[in-house]
């Protein structure tokens, strides 16, 4: 499909949101949204699209007239029945159920608990790095290439996550090649029409009776691991119910593996594309933090978020009626030039952004503005700072073990939505490097 070409850019057509090529680049329409219909009524998705940082940081403040739930325990809506993640607290809205949830694991992923688990960290990173630089020199020694080429998605970022919450979870190792896969089929209910819907049920039925007897044998003996934590949660007596706790594992694999995953193949893309700040990292790794932020602000896994009106909200000069969805153009948001300087230009050395560890409440620190790539306030993202590591960490190991890397010379449409069939969020498809052995 073609966009609809507009000779006026205020007029934005609800077509243009489905074309090929905002799906690979939609920083332009972007644009247009924020300069013309910053608060746009698509009415085609049945939908209000908000384009400004400073419109997109109000409504994450505004709980009173907004909400993330979908499920009311009045409504007709079944709590965890149409996605194929099962219960979750992402479907909860601020209420006392959601702030017990995310309460219950939170504190694992930041501050000394995350700490921890750094050395589980470094050694998942370090031995999927062994196995594609073993197999690059494998093949220089018989002959076949004289430099190692690694698709970094495939052979590296696709794996890497997923088994660090794996194994935080305390799912067993083993069938760590199992996780990567469910979780592909898990994202693939995501995509359009009922096809896809029913794939990603169908993985989600089958993680589900996977995880049933690890949940008996951890309510029988607890152990260190996050599956042990949700087995023994308790509330005034009350416990996590069975479908709560395969939620919470789902939710898990999903939310903190594919989104970093993207991450860390951003982070590679854009510092190769841009040679001096990548000679700038090689020279000093610490600056790997700032490539890490600026790569959340400049295009980063998630570009959209979801609330709905609770009451009669007017913003700039629309009006959202009782249960309007809006959706939050956090993408949108992070290239804002009301915000930031030359927005779309890859700089981790800019003076407009906030480089210190992720602001949740006020996005303002030092007179500079935060990315909202984490969205903000009370859903900010749980897993922030796991993420933070597990990026940075791994992209170190990656700079010490990459001689010389070099993005390989073949095609690459890059940084996209996933194409239609495909779920996921954000990121690229494969991202082929060169390197010297
Ligand atoms: C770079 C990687 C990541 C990105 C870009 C990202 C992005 C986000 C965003 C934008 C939200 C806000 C949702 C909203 O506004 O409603 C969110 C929430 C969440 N994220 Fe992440 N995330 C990442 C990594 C992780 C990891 C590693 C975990 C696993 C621990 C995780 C778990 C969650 C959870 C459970 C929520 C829901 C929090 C709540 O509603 O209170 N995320 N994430």
């Amino acid at each position: 499909m073609t966009a609809p070409t507009a000779s006026d850019p205020g007029l934005i057509e609800p077509g243009e949101f489905l074309t090929e090529e905002f799906r690979v680049d939609p920083f332009p329409l972007y644009r247009r949204l924020r300069d013309h219909e910053p608060v746009y009524q698509d009415k085609f998705q049945n939908r209000w699209i908000v384009s400004r940082y400073e419109d997109i940081w109000a409504i994450y403040k505004n709980n009173a007239q907004f909400t993330r739930a979908v499920y009311d325990p009045r409504g007709k809506f079944k709590f965890g029945s149409d996605t194929p993640l099962g219960q979750t607290l992402n479907e909860l809205g601020e209420g006392p159920d959601y702030v017990w949830l995310r309460g219950i694991v939170a504190g694992e992923f930041v501050g000394n608990r995350l700490l921890a688990r750094v050395p589980l960290i470094e050694r998942i990173a370090a031995d999927i790095v062994g196995r594609f630089l073993a197999n690059a020199r494998a093949d220089r020694a018989a002959g076949q290439a004289a430099r190692g080429r690694v698709d970094l998605v495939a052979q590296f970022s696709a794996r890497f996550p997923i088994r660090v919450i794996a194994g935080m979870l305390g799912l067993p190792e083993a069938d760590n090649d199992y996780f990567e896969h469910i979780y592909d089929e898990l994202f693939a209910g995501n995509g359009y029409g009922r096809a896809h819907f029913r794939r990603g049920m169908k993985a989600r039925d089958e993680l589900f009776a996977y995880l049933d007897p690890l949940i008996d044998a951890r309510m029988a003996e607890p152990r260190d691991d996050l599956l042990s934590t949700f087995c023994h949660a308790e509330k005034d007596g009350a416990h996590m119910t069975r479908d709560q706790i395969r939620g919470y594992v789902a939710l898990l694999l999903v939310g903190g593996g594919d989104t970093t995953h993207k991450a860390i193949d951003a982070m590679w893309w854009n510092l190769l594309r841009h040679p001096a700040q990548y000679e700038a990292v090689r020279d000093d790794p610490a600056l790997m933090d700032r490539v890490f932020t600026e790569m959340l602000r400049f295009d980063g896994s998630n570009h959209w978020q979801r609330r709905r009106a609770k009451v009669e909200v007017e913003l700039r000069d629309r009006v959202l009626p009782v249960g309007a969805t809006a959706w939050l153009g956090l993408g949108s948001g992070n290239r804002d030039e009301r915000v930031f300087k030359n927005p779309d230009r890859f700089d981790i050395f800019r003076d407009d952004l906030y480089f210190g560890k992720e602001l949740r409440t006020g996005y303002w620190k030092d007179g500079v503005a935060s990315h909202l790539g984490f969205g903000q306030e009370t859903h900010f993202c749980m897993g922030y700072a796991l993420a933070r590591q597990e990026s940075v960490i791994a992209s170190r190991i990656l700079l010490e073990t990459l001689k010389n890397p070099r993005l390989a010379d073949v095609p690459n449409e890059g940084i996209a939505f996933p194409p239609p069939g495909r779920g996921g969020v954000r990121g690229l498809q494969h991202l082929d490097i060169d390197f010297d052995l």
